[in-house]
């Protein structure tokens, strides 16, 4: 059971009508951003990739097209309708499998990954279970693989677009704003990783980090 002040587990309604409620609140941009956010891992022919909270599979197809037949996709994912959204919309790619686990429980795959991927889940968590998510990420990931974080990008509130406040301190779960007031590049270094960049989007409201393992 996720954190009572955590607003990332989907279900029902929300989980029924995910894709729909995204591309409404982006102005039908969502799925366009988790795709330059995938691409942006710098994601390659036959790489092997982990994505924590796959969710409804946008991120999943798209890396699917990218790895090909020599590559493999595994996605985790805690919510059995947000998987159920996802099987189907990649049922007829060979190379992607999705799995039920909790993403804070330690995490075991057959191989070692190019590039572990989250997006909009991280700032979901409460700092103890970042922690075990960033570890996790760094168990699974080969020597020099990239741990790509999609999620806010860091600002402090004063600082921030009306439509910044509206989206992060209000319709958001309050973890949202500390994540956007954190040092969250600072935060994943303290688990052996190496910041390597951070690319903007969106006017700088979303950022992809990257990290070296
Ligand atoms: C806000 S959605 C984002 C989905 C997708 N990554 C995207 O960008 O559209 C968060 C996803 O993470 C999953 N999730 C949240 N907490 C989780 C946890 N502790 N373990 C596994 N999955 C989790 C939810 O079920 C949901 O599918």
């Amino acid at each position: 059971m996720g954190s009572q002040r955590s607003k990332v587990e989907i279900k029902g309604f929300e989980a029924k009508y995910y894709d729909i409620l995204m591309g409404l609140l982006t102005f039908g941009q969502y799925n366009k951003w988790i795709r330059r956010a995938v691409r942006g891992t710098g994601v390659g022919r036959g790489f092997n990739v982990i994505e924590f909270g796959s969710g409804t599979g946008v991120a999943a197809c798209e890396f699917s097209k990218i790895i090909g037949e020599s590559g493999r996709y595994i996605g985790f994912d805690i919510g059995e309708e947000m998987m159920a959204k996802a099987i189907k919309k990649c049922r007829k790619r060979k190379n992607v499998e999705f799995a039920k686990e909790r993403i804070e429980h330690p995490i075991r795959v057959p191989f070692k990954a190019d590039i572990v991927f989250m997006s909009f889940v991280m700032h979901g968590l409460e700092n103890q279970d970042k922690e075990k998510v960033i570890k996790n990420a760094y168990h699974n990931l080969k020597e020099g693989g990239i741990f790509a974080v999609f999620d806010y990008s860091q600002i402090k509130y004063q600082d921030a677009s009306w439509f910044a406040k509206l989206l992060i301190w209000k319709l958001e779960c309050p973890l949202a704003g500390e994540f956007a007031e954190m040092n969250f590049p600072e935060f994943v270094k303290n688990y052996g990783f190496e910041y390597s960049k951070v690319k903007k989007y969106f006017r700088g409201l979303f950022s992809l980090y990257l990290f070296r393992k």
